[in-house]
């Protein structure tokens, strides 16, 4: 089994990414942290613990993170996701309690176990990367515990929040620079699982009804339904279940490596991933612009059918 630790802003494509981190039998689902980012972070942890329930993972330690970016205000998205994050979907709401450390704390723990045993985790971060680069630049020895971390968020093309940039990444710029930074330094393996594939795989309609008959298959269901509703398309794409299935099935899709920086200013491109796909620039000694920026493999396309079947197998 696979370690993996999610890092979450739940979102109903959050939700889409829980279930099936902790349905899949080749996961092990170490921990889940919450920072705010889709919703405030009392949501945030609510949802999650919810949609953990609704899995059958009670067992699963939550861990509450950073509220705010480091450096601007949360910018909360109640027109993807509902005024509450999970749709305002009349889902009873779990009244559990988290672990008592806080996400960077937990964090540090679980990989420094993983360090100390070798079985290193995955971190996959579907959120704004405060809670990561605060962890990497407050105990970085916590690098040794991890095997890659596989983020969704950035885009080589256009953004979401802005025409430049994705949603995650214009959320807390510094910190998903601190990652990248920290990233590069420390050795870390990282995949960009960004705008370019994130709409790519989509349930249908059709295939979302077919689902029901658990509390798993019937959030799911509810999942798709809503994203649908708001979308005003027939299906919806699970988002950041895409990155979790990159981990689960990394041959369904493609990357290249790039040169990846952060855009920490400009009037409307801050908060963009600059993706550097000139012919020479994975040879970095060749950048006269330093600092060298850390090599990503982004995501260039997906098998959306491969991993709609691989979600839909799962949560059902
Ligand atoms: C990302 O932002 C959020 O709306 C989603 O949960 C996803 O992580 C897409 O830009
Ligand atoms: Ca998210």
């Amino acid at each position: 089994m696979r370690p993996v630790i999610l890092d979450v802003d739940t979102g109903l494509d959050d939700a889409c990414a829980l279930l099936l981190a902790a349905r899949h039998p080749e996961l092990d689902l170490k921990a889940v942290t919450c920072v705010g980012g889709n919703v405030g972070l009392d949501d945030v942890v609510i949802n999650t613990l919810t949609v953990l329930e609704a899995a059958g993972r009670t067992d699963v330690p939550v861990a509450r993170g950073a509220a705010v970016p480091l450096l601007q205000p949360v910018r909360a998205a109640p027109h993807v996701h509902g005024t509450d994050g999970l749709g305002d979907l009349d889902w009873p709401r779990s009244t559990r309690t988290t672990d008592g450390r806080h996400a960077v704390e937990l964090l540090r723990d679980v990989l420094r176990e993983a360090a100390a045993t070798g079985e290193l985790v995955t971190l996959i971060p579907l959120a704004p990367m405060t809670n990561i680069a605060l962890l990497l630049r407050t105990y970085p020895e916590a690098a040794a515990g991890l095997h890659e971390i596989v983020f969704m968020g950035g885009a080589a093309g256009i953004g979401n929040a802005t025409a430049s940039a994705e949603f995650n990444i214009w959320t807390d710029p510094e910190a998903a620079a601190v990652v990248l930074t920290a990233a590069g330094e420390l050795g870390v393996p990282v995949t960009m699982y960004g705008l370019d594939v994130f709409y790519d795989v989509v349930i249908t309609m059709e295939q979302a009804r077919g689902l029901g008959g658990s509390p798993s298959a019937d959030l799911a269901r509810r999942l798709i339904e809503k994203r649908s509703e708001l979308y005003k398309s027939d299906g919806a794409s699970i988002g950041d279940g895409g990155a979790v299935c990159a981990v689960i099935d990394p041959d369904g899709l493609t990357t290249q490596p790039f040169p990846l920086r952060v855009e920490l200013s400009g009037s409307w491109s801050r908060g963009r991933t600059i993706v550097d796909t000139r012919d020479w620039a994975a040879d970095l000694s060749s950048d006269p612009h330093g600092p060298s920026p850390t090599v990503v493999q982004v995501a260039t396309a997906v098998d959306g059918a491969r991993y709609a079947e691989l979600w839909l197998s799962t949560v059902k």
